[in-house]
């Protein structure tokens, strides 16, 4: 199961997935953009079966959950992966801002999550991944609500590992830096304006290039899957070296 499958490092992990033939339960609220990573997955593998979920993870309905879930394979690996970015100063960020932040980057991820846990305990098997950020360690200006929502998720994870490990349920987390999606206005931009914008950001990196969304696909998959069967509890930085400069 992957959050945020409509767009960006959600889609992109999506095909991983797929690629390793994975049946898969993709999350988000974009119904068309969904069907689109479905389609690209089909497109990839088309024995595995893909199930879509168009829901607001703030007003999920776990019985939906349940129903697309019985029609895949076992559930074996959660992905946690939708997410949202506002930016403002500590004086501007508003209640609602911090609202909005809390509910769609932790507690709504801490509620499926626990609906999964269950089924991870009576397999005797699960595997969690949340996607965090650089910033949850190291914040920038105007980023307070996102940055200390994102160092809780983080910080959530070590809570799960320790819980999990008893039940052989592993979690983790990968820490994107500046990975070019949606997320980001620039996203949107045009050339030259988008040009100028990348320059700038490559200045921060110490690989030199911002990430691309099969960048922290690939993270995600291998924390995710038994390759990494020793690992839980840690924290992956998938960030080009940002958070070192
Ligand atoms: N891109 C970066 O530079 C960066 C850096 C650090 C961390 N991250 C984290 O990476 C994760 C993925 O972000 P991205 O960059 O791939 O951004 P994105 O392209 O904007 O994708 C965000 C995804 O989350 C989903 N989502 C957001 N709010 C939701 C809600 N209330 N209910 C259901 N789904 C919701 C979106 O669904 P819809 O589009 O269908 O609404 C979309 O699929 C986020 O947790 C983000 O904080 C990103």
């Amino acid at each position: 199961m992957i959050t945020g499958a409509s767009s960006g490092i959600g889609a992109a992990t999506a095909k991983v997935f797929a690629g390793h033939g994975h049946d898969l339960l993709l999350l988000g609220r974009n119904s068309d953009r969904l069907e689109q990573t479905a389609l690209a997955c089909r497109k990839i593998d088309a024995n595995i079966r893909i199930k879509i979920l168009a829901q607001d993870l703030n007003a999920l309905d776990l019985k939906l959950v349940e129903e697309k879930l019985k029609t895949i394979s076992p559930l074996e690996i959660l992905v946690n992966n939708a997410g949202i970015y506002e930016q403002a100063s500590v004086a501007k960020t508003s209640s609602e801002m911090w609202e909005n932040l809390f509910h769609t980057n932790l507690l709504s991820t801490v509620k499926l999550t626990q609906f999964c846990w269950n089924i991870f305990v009576e397999n005797k098997k699960g595997s969690i991944v949340n996607v965090s950020s650089t910033l949850a360690i190291k914040p920038i200006a105007n980023t307070s609500a996102y940055s200390a929502v994102k160092a809780a998720l983080t910080n959530w994870t070590l809570s799960l590992a320790i819980e999990g490990a008893p039940f052989n349920i592993r979690a983790n987390c990968v820490s994107p830096g500046i990975v070019d999606t949606p997320i980001h206005p620039f996203h949107h931009y045009d050339e030259p304006e988008k040009k100028a914008v990348e320059d700038k950001i490559n200045r921060f990196q110490l690989l030199k290039n911002m990430g691309k969304p099969e960048d922290v696909a690939e993270s995600i998959y291998f924390l995710a899957n038994d390759k990494s069967k020793f690992i839980t509890g840690s924290n992956l930085n998938v960030d080009g070296g940002i958070s070192l400069k």
